[in-house]
């Protein structure tokens, strides 16, 4: 528990793991302002963890719903943490063949918003005495990903972005980390989790024995940003069952989804990392994907 009073902030809070850290962050005391696009999803956390959870609807890649935000999370308590959680996977697609708008979607959710979060909450927890950002970065970062190189890319780049923030304001008393986040099942990859096969293969890469959930993820969010890590900033922590230790199980890039055209097929959520014949309900044209293995 908190020793006094304080808020978090955390972006894409109102569902999958931002909304388990969400819980975390209240469990141990925290006023939480939760951001996101819809404002359903956000009031739906709200109404499940109760009132000490307050939200701001916006977009991450918009700097006045970004200081709208921190305004909103600073209005109860010190703001002295904030979590970048929000993200896109993005069009499954090969690099040669993935549109500029895929492309920049992406960029612009998974790295922009994080950029303008921390930006607009590092100066803000510095001025309350110090605390922490956590970014939820992704295996993807260091390891090529078929079909996901735009995803791959931007969670590389956001882990060089919490290196060099850690850098830069520690002297402030901002530490700054990221998780590097083994695949749990969330709205992002449910398209995984339908796919046959796939739970089967990302267990044998587990060294663990079991699959990760969000609440993994959040028991180390919880970490970090306590006092028990204040000596730890600018890391990259794998909470991944070892899943780094081995193999990436990969799914192969439909080739329908590659064809480097601007048009999102029909029914697909761009958000989502899919993709299969069985797909977890969403529906697309029907395509060839497969898990395979990659050493
Ligand atoms: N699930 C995994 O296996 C896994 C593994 C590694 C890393 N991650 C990372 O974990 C984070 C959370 O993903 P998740 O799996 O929990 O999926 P999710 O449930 O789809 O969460 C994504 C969240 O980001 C929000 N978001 C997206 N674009 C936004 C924007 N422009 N502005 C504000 N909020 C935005 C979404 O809310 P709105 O749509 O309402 O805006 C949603 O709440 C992501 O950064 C993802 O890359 C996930």
């Amino acid at each position: 528990m908190i020793a006094r009073p304080a808020s978090a902030l955390v972006t894409g809070g109102g569902t999958g793991i931002g909304r388990r850290i969400t819980e975390r962050l209240v469990q141990d005391g925290y006023f939480v302002t939760i951001m996101g696009r819809r404002e359903e999803p956000l009031l739906d956390t709200q109404r499940l963890l109760g009132d000490k959870v307050s939200t701001a609807v916006g977009s991450v890649t918009n700097e006045a719903d970004v200081a709208l935000a921190v305004e909103q999370a600073s209005a109860r308590a010190p703001l002295t943490v904030a979590v970048l959680a929000a993200g896109t996977g993005g069009r499954h697609a090969k690099l040669a063949s993935t549109p500029l708008r895929s492309w920049r979607r992406v960029l612009s959710t998974n790295l922009d918003g994080a950029f303008l979060t921390l930006r607009a909450t590092a100066e803000r927890i510095a001025q309350n005495g110090g605390g922490s950002i956590v970014a939820i970065s992704s295996i993807a970062a260091t390891r090529p990903h078929h079909g996901m190189a735009a995803y791959a890319i931007s969670k590389a780049a956001l882990e060089a972005l919490v290196a060099n923030g850690a850098n830069e304001l520690g002297e402030q008393g901002v530490r700054v980390n990221a998780i590097r986040a083994g695949i749990v099942d969330t709205d992002m990859t449910a398209g995984l989790y339908g796919n046959g096969g796939f739970v089967a293969r990302q267990l044998s890469e587990t060294p663990v024995g079991r699959l990760g959930a969000a609440k993994d993820l959040a028991e180390a969010v919880s970490f970090l940003v306590s006092p028990a890590a204040s000596w730890i900033t600018g890391v990259c922590l794998a909470v991944d069952g070892g899943n780094h230790l081995r193999g990436t199980v990969q799914v192969n890039v439909p080739p329908q989804l590659g064809g480097g055209t601007d048009t999102q097929p029909p029914g697909l959520d761009e958000g989502r990392m899919l993709v299969g014949p069985d797909n977890g309900g969403v529906s697309e044209p029907p395509c060839p994907a497969t898990v395979a293995q990659t050493p």
